[in-house]
């Protein structure tokens, strides 16, 4: 939720800004704003895309800046509340991600000692506390400010009096420094200075750091001055950029050929039939538990809750899946369970709070994210990375599929440890994985069938996705694919819950797809089918290509490859992916930047 970004260095700071921000437009794009120092601090603010604001600043020259994209969250999107806010001295400019819980309380104390709010935002609060606090040391208003704040916060800060300065502040939102040879950079998250620097420093809840072109010092929670060592990232540059491609979600689809050879490199060997994870995570793994809980949000609670069926077939062990933000305030916290977040990001506020919330009541936690050096990285026990590479498209594709193989990689240990899988079948499960970027390939040369497919439902005002066993949360996760990008109502259904509501919706108008496994469920989702038809919508079935029986029930049928190992759920999501592409596609829907989303949600 927002992007933020501060730039101090020899480069043009407008160029480089906007550079950097456009890169963290998947967080929000309702409207944008820069600060940028030339003799005095210079705003420039506008509503819409980052582009927008782009046409709107002058060439000015200055080497430090800071800027910000938009995702509402307190007062509505105009320009006046868009960031940088600016104190009512003109001397401090910041920039916010995050939200002031006692804003209110706050605000009201400032208006008491005279100062006058422009916006109606929480973070026009931080511009005027800081001046508030301001003698003659920029770094020590931010700590004093911050230490009245309650609620969360990524901040970045300039002040006209000590314009080679910038400072920054976490807690609880995500702001990572970049570090460059005489130039230094702060922002959201690290694709966004990536074309400059894969040079990192993470900073921890509650500190402090003050960048100059030439030095970088962090402070921690107590004021005091921190040694940090940098990272080097090892994501190339080219994930950051379209190459090419239309949109970053089609390049996300098409590099799943590579996302699956990635999450299984290293992790499995043929020749020993072993699935393998560093020891720390398979002790964590094996010793952990009594029972599995998930929580995640959105797509990763779908990966969540295909990956129950993978465990509990594997295992036997019984997996409960939650919505992050349900089990936070209303979850039981045993601390005999093991609490694994799922999380691409590895931000997503109440995915962090659950976890925080585990670790406290002395669960074992795990995390399967994308993001190394994420706020779920630092809180959980061990995490496990799902080795995707940027994923800039607001859609999750490429880690909803990585996330799903790590639990199925996972589930194979477990099942291992608990004997419940037998050489046989692991050796046939690990062949079978090792064939799965061909398959997918398979899948993407569908394409041009799939957009033909994708055709008969550019018009469909509700889309019903079906499916049984571990096809029901691909149904869900087909489901909230099309709605939002394409904006067509979709829902995701048991085939068998059809007949107890969901039918009270289904008219001739109403196209269903099907996902049909070729395993126990085929007989039942036939007869569903049946159900479906007899009430005269289309229903186009996603099939193994094999399957020349159910080309009799349907309408279309998109095939799959067979997979011996019953890994079907992986080709099976990608068709899913490329079918939600072009129907948004030949909507000309905002692909990447669908309305109203946000990729990173930091807030409540
Ligand atoms: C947002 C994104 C979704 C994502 C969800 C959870 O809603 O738009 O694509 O699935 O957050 O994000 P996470 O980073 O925790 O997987």
């Amino acid at each position: 939720m927002c992007g933020i970004i501060g730039y101090v260095g020899f480069r043009n700071a407008r160029t480089v800004s906007i550079d950097c921000l456009k890169r963290l437009e998947y967080r929000g794009y309702d409207s944008a704003g820069i600060g940028i120092f030339n003799e005095k601090i210079q705003v420039f603010k506008e509503v819409g895309y980052i582009s927008n604001l782009e046409k709107h600043i002058p060439h000015i020259k200055g080497c430090i800046a800071l800027a910000q994209t938009r995702w509402a969250t307190h007062g509505k999107v105009t320009k006046i509340n868009a960031h940088p806010h600016v104190s009512n001295n003109e001397k401090i400019t910041i920039v916010h991600n995050g939200i002031i819980e006692n804003f209110k309380e706050l605000k009201q104390e400032l208006i008491s000692k005279g100062y006058e709010f422009k916006s109606e935002t929480d973070s026009e609060v931080f511009a005027h506390l800081i001046q508030d606090c301001y003698k003659d040391n920029i770094k020590q208003a931010v700590y004093d400010a911050v230490q009245q704040v309650k609620g969360y916060y990524a901040l970045v800060v300039l002040c006209a009096d000590e314009p080679d300065v910038l400072i920054g502040a976490r807690k609880d939102s995500p702001l990572v420094i970049g570090v460059g040879d005489n130039e230094n950079f702060l922002a959201s998250d690290i694709p966004a200075f990536l074309k400059y620097t894969n040079r990192v420093i993470y900073l921890n809840d509650g500190e402090i750091c003050r960048l100059t072109s030439k030095s970088i010092e962090i402070f921690g929670n107590d004021n005091q001055p921190l040694k940090r060592e940098q990272e080097l990232i090892s994501w190339d540059v080219s994930g950051a950029e379209k190459t090419g491609f239309p949109h970053f979600m089609l390049k996300e689809i098409y590099e799943q050929t590579d996302t699956v050879h990635q999450v299984i490199r290293g992790r499995i060997s043929e020749i020993q039939r072993e699935v393998m994870f560093p020891e720390s995570i398979e002790s964590i793994i094996k010793n952990g538990s009594n029972d599995i809980h998930i929580v995640a949000c959105g797509t990763s609670y779908y990966a969540g809750l295909a990956g129950k069926y993978l465990i509990e077939q594997l295992t036997g062990k019984p997996v409960f899946v939650h919505l992050a933000s349900e089990y936070r305030y209303y979850g039981n916290y045993n601390k005999n369970s093991l609490i694994i977040g799922v999380t691409q990001s590895g931000e997503t506020l109440d995915t962090i709070a659950a976890l925080k919330k585990a670790k406290h009541h002395g669960c074992k936690t795990l995390v399967v994210t994308n993001v190394i050096g994420s706020s779920a990285t630092r809180i959980a026990d061990g995490f496990i990375l799902t080795q995707s590479g940027p994923e800039i498209g607001v859609a999750a594709t490429k880690t909803f599929t990585a996330q799903v193989l790590v639990l199925l990689l996972i589930a194979l240990k477990l099942g291992v440890f608990n004997k419940t899988i037998g050489a046989d079948s692991l050796y046939q499960l690990i062949q079978s994985l090792k064939k799965l970027p061909r398959v997918v390939q398979h899948v993407l040369d569908q394409s041009d069938h799939i957009k033909k497919v994708a055709e008969q439902l550019v018009n469909a005002h509700s889309v019903f996705f079906i499916g049984r066993g571990i096809n029901f949360p691909l149904s869900l996760e087909g489901a909230l694919k099309l709605k939002e990008i394409s904006y067509i109502h979709a829902e995701g259904f048991a085939a068998g819950e059809l007949k107890h509501g969901p039918f009270a919706l289904l008219t001739e108008d109403t196209p269903v797809v099907a996902i049909i496994g070729s395993d126990e469920t085929y007989e039942k989702m036939v007869s569903n089918i049946g159900e479906v038809k007899a009430r005269g919508p289309k229903v186009i079935a996603i099939a193994e290509e094999n399957d020349e029986t159910i080309k009799q029930f349907v309408d279309e049928v998109i095939p799959y490859p067979s997979n011996k190992g019953g890994l079907s759920c992986i080709p099976i999501i990608v068709i899913m992916q490329l079918l939600a592409y072009h129907v948004a596609d030949l909507k000309e829907c905002s692909i990447d930047k669908p309305r109203n989303l946000a990729k990173s949600v930091t807030v409540e």
